[in-house]
């Protein structure tokens, strides 16, 4: 079996047997790099049963203690801190690094833009966050994804606190505080969960309610069986306790007037197939507000569109991140959306980040080669061009990744050093960081200075 150079992860998270999982790959010695042997095949299948086993029994354990998974933000002004993520999908064909160590930070009421061509690990991340990693093969292995977000507040034994009015009962005893429909209120509070560790029990209550989620293509992500309103209305039953029929109505009504549909009470009648993309994808913006979420992820939302009514909708996701005063991440393979909305980028490559900062520091100042071929792919309204900018090649294969920078093979910039092992982050400033060696000399600097001083 091939050792993979990179490291043997252990999957720390699980913390159950503290078994090292191994990257499985076809060995190096076949002929064919691609041809995997029956024999292989059959290794690869047992060491991955092994591995998910594992994981997904970790997924579904009951009665956890929340210490296991209550934690603390390193900077309070974020929403959401990545922190050394490991995603892996443990195939036949051997085990596909989506997200190989992936650290950034969304900040409260800002927009983080994360861009790289197709396959590099943007929506994995993603789906990381929602706990929505397609299983049993898809898998967090390891690293933290810390998200603040408001929860009941227990006592001692685990219990909610309830909320008592000033009044008492005919027994003297304080009135618990009550909502519209009848449903006994309880103290809420502010929290930090791993949700790399969290039970999938416990995680339901966070996602749609706290963080929610705008896909690529809305006729897909909605039920073609059930209309428009009946959909939207689920959202607030199943998060709002004892709403009635009648306040989720209500509610969907407003959403649906607030992403500027026209006539809202006749769309929430109809079916998603009666409704154009532009106006389906407005509908998925109004149910991902519908619970009043800390933070929206938006993972192409513009692709499917065309150009003016991409235009529309990025207008309207401006609109209602400022309503809503939460945060956005916002996938994306195309810069120019990137440009139009985003205050943080995050550039992703083959499962990794290698380049990341303010919007105006990735714009006027890129550093990778692999940020600047970005820019130069995107098309510019002054510029004439015969022909646009391709960056030549393709991202590695996944499964087999190289023990050097993986964008090397593609690199017109290449020097020396980048024969040697994968390129360590370089820090040009507070906020902007890269990979690459071409900036090795300030890591090498930095790195001196701090010895020096410490
Ligand atoms: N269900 C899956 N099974 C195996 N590999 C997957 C699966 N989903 C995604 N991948 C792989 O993970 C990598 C990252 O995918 P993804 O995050 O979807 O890319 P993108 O940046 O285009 O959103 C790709 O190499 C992809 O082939
Ligand atoms: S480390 Fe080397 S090969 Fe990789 S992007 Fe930088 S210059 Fe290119
Ligand atoms: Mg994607």
């Amino acid at each position: 079996m091939k050792e993979d150079k990179n490291k043997n992860i252990t999957n720390s998270d699980t913390q159950t047997e503290n078994t090292d999982i191994t990257p499985q790959v076809a060995s190096k010695d076949s002929k064919k790099s691609h041809y995997i042997s029956r024999a292989e095949a059959r290794r690869i299948a047992q060491e991955n049963f092994e591995h998910v086993k594992r994981l997904e029994a970790y997924k579904k354990r009951k009665n956890v203690d929340e210490s296991e998974y209550v934690t603390q933000m390193k900077d309070n002004k974020n929403v959401v801190e990545f922190d050394d993520l490991h995603t892996y999908f443990f195939t036949d064909g051997g085990t596909v690094k989506a997200v190989d160590g992936v650290s950034f930070n969304v900040p409260q009421g800002s927009v983080v833009g994360v861009v790289g061509e197709s396959g590099c690990g943007k929506s994995v991340t993603s789906l990381s966050l929602m706990q929505l990693v397609q299983g049993p093969t898809g898998q967090i292995v390891s690293g933290e994804i810390r998200f603040k977000g408001e929860d009941y507040l227990k006592d001692e034994e685990g219990k909610k606190i309830p909320i008592y009015t000033d009044e008492l009962d005919e027994q003297g005893n304080p009135v618990q505080l009550k909502n519209e429909w009848g449903v006994p209120q309880y103290k809420k509070g502010t929290y930090v969960y791993n949700i790399a560790k969290m039970p999938m029990d416990e995680m339901r209550r966070i996602r749609g309610s706290q963080i929610a989620m705008i896909f690529q293509e809305p006729m897909t992500s909605s039920n073609p069986v059930f209309t428009i309103g009946e959909q939207l209305d689920e959202v607030t039953m199943l998060h709002i306790e004892g709403a009635s029929k009648e306040y989720a109505k209500a509610r969907s009504i407003d959403m649906l007037k607030l992403v500027g549909i026209a006539m809202p009470e006749s769309i929430y009648k109809r079916y998603p197939h009666e409704l154009s993309g532009g106006m389906r994808q407005r509908v998925m913006i109004a149910m991902a507000l519908i619970c009043d979420p800390e933070l929206i992820i938006a993972d192409e939302p513009t692709t499917a569109l065309d150009v003016t009514i991409q235009a529309q909708i990025l207008d309207l996701l401006r609109d209602v991140k400022d309503k809503m005063n939460g945060s956005i991440m916002l996938i994306t393979h195309d810069l120019g959306v990137i440009a139009e909305m985003a205050d943080f980028v995050v550039v992703m490559y083959a499962g990794r980040i290698i380049e990341q900062g303010t919007a105006t520091e990735i714009f006027d100042n890129p550093c990778h080669p692999y940020t600047i071929g970005l820019q130069k792919s995107k098309p510019a309204v002054n510029k004439k061009v015969d022909r646009l900018y391709s960056i030549p090649g393709q991202v590695p294969n996944p499964i087999d990744m190289p023990d050097f920078c993986y964008f090397k093979e593609r690199c017109n910039k290449c020097i020396n050093k980048c024969n040697g092992e994968y390129p360590p982050i370089v820090r040009l400033s507070p906020t902007h960081t890269v990979s690459c060696y071409l900036y090795n000399d300030i890591f090498e600097k930095t790195s001196a200075k701090e010895k020096n001083n410490g």
